[in-house]
């Protein structure tokens, strides 16, 4: 049996090296000689050599560190469905199916127990750093499975209030040389009643199952923790964030407008997450003053603040902007810094897809013709080519958010903090007298200082994060949590096990 079985802290083996044959191989010859002759006692033999067969293959085939995953799951997607997002919906709808039935890819052995990958967020202790990033799982049909995958965080969404189709197809090309997607998906969801109803009716599951019935008491019992897990995730250790965005149709000028779009989706999914993710632009109008650009952003985030805070549940879900990394001059990262601290925004993740297209690696290598044309679509470039300007941009986010709020409005006054300017700026005094006094105080002191208590504000990366020494990378850089996206999409349902194992090994070399 020990030499048979996938033990849970081994490190991570070649197929080459795997202890046992490869499955089907078995079953199949076992199959061909059932149909001669054979006696009683071959029978048997071959009965149980398919029965042994078949539990290795189950624990062979569900398991996220089998190879199988990357080196079959994917190449053959990929084969069956040209179109990139044909073969998304494919692998979504497979995957839920497979969880119905116990059958998906988890992570076995719970190698996060050692407790050496966890951080602190908001308040929880995360089991491990790696999550997913959004537009994965946009209608939150798979949250479950892709924890069993060994995410510590899993973000759905982009939810937008109405359902609306996005942009017509195809709208994801494939560049397999780079390991790299370009998307313009343009915001399709299915709305956020219905991904509303969905995360409802997980809730209403877990509580069934702990006892609690399928009520919406039990529901509510749920949500306020009475079941011992965060109401997002459902387990313990893990964070579920949900992202919103506003209708198509709604005008990005229309602030008003937007802010509605915001209101109805937190009203409707907030109490359903344990973060609420809202994907901004940053005040870059051409020949405003920088005050003039930050406010109306300000107003913005802080009605999500205000509108979470009225969420019906025990514990308010955090609030976090995302931010492009094609917006990185110095006015739009101070301009999204101010507007995060005056609007009471819990967190920045930091990172998307690109407008630019970066130079193919290796250096100097060239892509194949299909590829060089599908270089030229509209649309956001995700891959690994990514990763350093997501670092740097990390950086750079860590260093003006630990400076502490900006002294509004005008620079001159610079010793004393302005109590009055948070009111101005629509904040709730209470809250933004707290957030100037206290972080720059404790700036002033510890500004390099990588951890500190209070009202730190929390950083996730995303963008280009491939292996557990970019993951390191990422997080000693000042992120709490590295998100993976595309990485997934060419190395399979083991990829975020195996970065943490990465992550674990890198450790283990630095002593
Ligand atoms: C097909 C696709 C759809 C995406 N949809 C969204 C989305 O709805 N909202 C969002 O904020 N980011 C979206 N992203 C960006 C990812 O969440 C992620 O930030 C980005 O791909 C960079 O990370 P990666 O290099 O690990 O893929 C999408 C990315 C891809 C490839
Ligand atoms: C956009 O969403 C809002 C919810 O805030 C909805 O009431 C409105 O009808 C939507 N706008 C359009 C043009 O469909
Ligand atoms: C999301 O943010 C980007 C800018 O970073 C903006 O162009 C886009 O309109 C936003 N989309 C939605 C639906 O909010
Ligand atoms: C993030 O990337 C997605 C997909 O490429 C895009 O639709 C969205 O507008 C981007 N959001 C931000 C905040 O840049």
């Amino acid at each position: 049996m020990r030499t048979l079985r996938i033990r849970p802290n081994v490190p991570r083996l070649r197929p080459s090296q795997r202890p046992f044959v490869y499955p089907t191989r078995q079953a199949s010859s076992a199959a061909t000689d059932a149909r001669s002759a054979v006696t009683r006692t071959k029978n048997l033999l071959y009965g149980s050599a398919l029965t042994l067969a078949l539990s290795f293959g189950y624990l062979y085939v569900t398991d996220t560190r089998s190879s199988i995953h990357e080196w079959l799951v994917v190449p053959a997607l990929r084969q069956i469905y040209p179109d990139g997002e044909d073969a998304h919906h494919a692998g979504t709808k497979i995957l839920k199916a497979l969880y119905s039935f116990g059958l998906h890819p988890r992570e076995r052995g719970n190698p996060d127990a050692a407790g050496d990958l966890q951080v602190e967020v908001f308040g929880h202790t995360l089991r491990n750093p790696i999550g997913t990033s959004a537009g994965m799982d946009k209608g939150a049909d798979i949250p479950s499975p892709v924890f069993d995958m060994g995410a510590g965080l899993v973000e759905v969404g982009a939810v937008t209030p109405l359902a609306q189709e996005g942009n017509p197809k195809p709208r994801v090309f494939r560049l397999p040389s780079q390991n790299a997607l370009i998307n313009r998906y343009g915001f399709n969801s299915e709305g956020a009643e219905t991904v509303a109803t969905r995360l409802r009716h997980r809730v209403r599951q877990f509580a069934y199952h702990a006892g609690l019935g399928l009520d919406e008491d039990a529901e509510r019992m749920v949500l306020n923790g009475e079941a011992g897990v965060p109401p997002g995730s459902l387990i313990p250790g893990r964070l579920l964030a949900v992202q919103i965005a506003k209708n198509k149709t709604t005008s990005e000028q229309d602030i008003e407008a937007v802010k509605r779009d915001y209101t109805a989706c937190v009203d409707q999914l907030a109490k359903y997450a344990d973060i609420i993710v809202v994907n901004v632009s940053s005040p870059n109008t051409p020949g405003l003053r920088a005050l003039q650009n930050v406010e109306p952003l300000t107003q913005l985030l802080n009605s999500v603040v205000q509108a979470a805070k009225r969420v019906d549940r025990k514990t308010k879900p955090a609030i976090m902007v995302k931010v492009s990394p094609d917006e990185d001059s110095e006015e739009q990262v101070s301009g999204i810094c101010d507007a995060v601290w005056d609007s009471g925004v819990d967190g920045v993740i930091v990172g998307n897809t690109t407008k630019k297209r970066p130079d193919p690696l290796p250096k100097g290598y060239l892509l194949p013709q299909t590829e060089a044309e599908i270089l030229l679509e509209q649309g956001g470039y995700s891959g690994p080519q990514m990763f350093q300007r997501t670092l740097d941009l990390v950086k750079r986010y860590r260093k003006v958010l630990d400076d502490g709020p900006k002294q509004l409005p005008s620079p001159p006054e610079k010793s004393m903090p302005d109590l009055s300017s948070g009111v101005q700026s629509g904040a709730e005094p209470d809250a933004s007298i707290m957030s100037k006094l206290l972080p720059s105080a404790s700036s002033s002191q510890t500004s390099s200082s990588a951890t500190s208590a209070g009202p730190r504000k929390v950083i996730f990366a995303t963008g280009g994060i491939t292996n557990g020494r970019q993951a390191r990378e990422i997080l000693d850089a000042g992120a709490s949590v590295a998100q993976v996206y595309t990485a997934i999409i060419y190395g399979g349902a083991g990829t975020i096990s195996k970065i943490k194992q990465e992550m674990r090994e890198e450790a283990n070399k630095k002593g």
